[in-house]
């Protein structure tokens, strides 16, 4: 099964993590597959039929971006209102993303501990990216467990960073080979 990151960070080059998990999946170009968004679509005109026509060749799909503000960058948001349409992913003829499978990936730049009902951020991870869980159901997708590295403004030291880029892979390895016998 090959898998299919949709990259979304506004500035990669002055990035920690995502610019090292980059340089990490680079290294498996032959079953993985990375698309940055924010160098494909500089101008934010989001070529749809291209978009949708790479989404439909991959089982597996990673959204991977920073956190910011409990949320996606935005580019990624204009990507899903442009990309997800009513007859492609939705609507009664709408069934392109049936069945597959998608993740997040998230550099978080905040503390573990902190997302928690008693931590300083109040809600768990899991709570704040239902929106996302939300709309993989309605177009019939599978949301996969997220992949996430914590502390990323700070406190994740380099060492840190280096061995969530091999989790990374480790997590990516984990969800090909159980292609097909998924159940979250
Ligand atoms: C505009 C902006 C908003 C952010 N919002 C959050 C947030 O809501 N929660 C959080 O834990 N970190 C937040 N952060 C920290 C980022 O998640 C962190 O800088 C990023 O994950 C580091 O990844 P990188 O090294 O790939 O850039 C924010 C950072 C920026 C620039």
């Amino acid at each position: 099964m090959k898998t299919l990151v949709i990259l979304a960070h506004p500035n990669i080059d002055v990035s920690r993590v995502n610019r090292r998990w980059k340089e990490e999946l680079e290294q498996y170009e032959t079953d993985i597959t990375i698309h940055e968004i924010y160098q494909a679509y500089p101008d934010w005109n989001i070529d749809v039929s291209r978009e949708q026509k790479l989404l439909e060749a991959y089982d597996h799909i990673i959204l991977q971006f920073p956190l910011y503000w409990y949320s996606y960058p935005p580019l990624l948001k204009k990507w899903f209102d442009d990309v997800f349409t009513y007859g492609w992913a939705y609507g009664s003829s709408g069934n392109k993303l049936r069945g597959k499978k998608l993740s997040l990936a998230m550099s978080i730049g905040d503390k573990k501990e902190n997302y928690t009902p008693e931590g300083s951020v109040s809600f768990t991870v899991d709570e704040v990216i239902a929106p996302f869980k939300a709309s993989i159901k309605h177009v019939g997708a599978i949301a996969l467990p997220y992949f996430a590295v914590f502390g990323a403004s700070f406190q994740a030291t380099d060492e840190e960073i280096n061995q969530s880029a091999q989790d990374y892979i480790r997590y990516i390895r984990k969800y090909q080979k159980n292609a097909g016998s998924i159940s979250v």
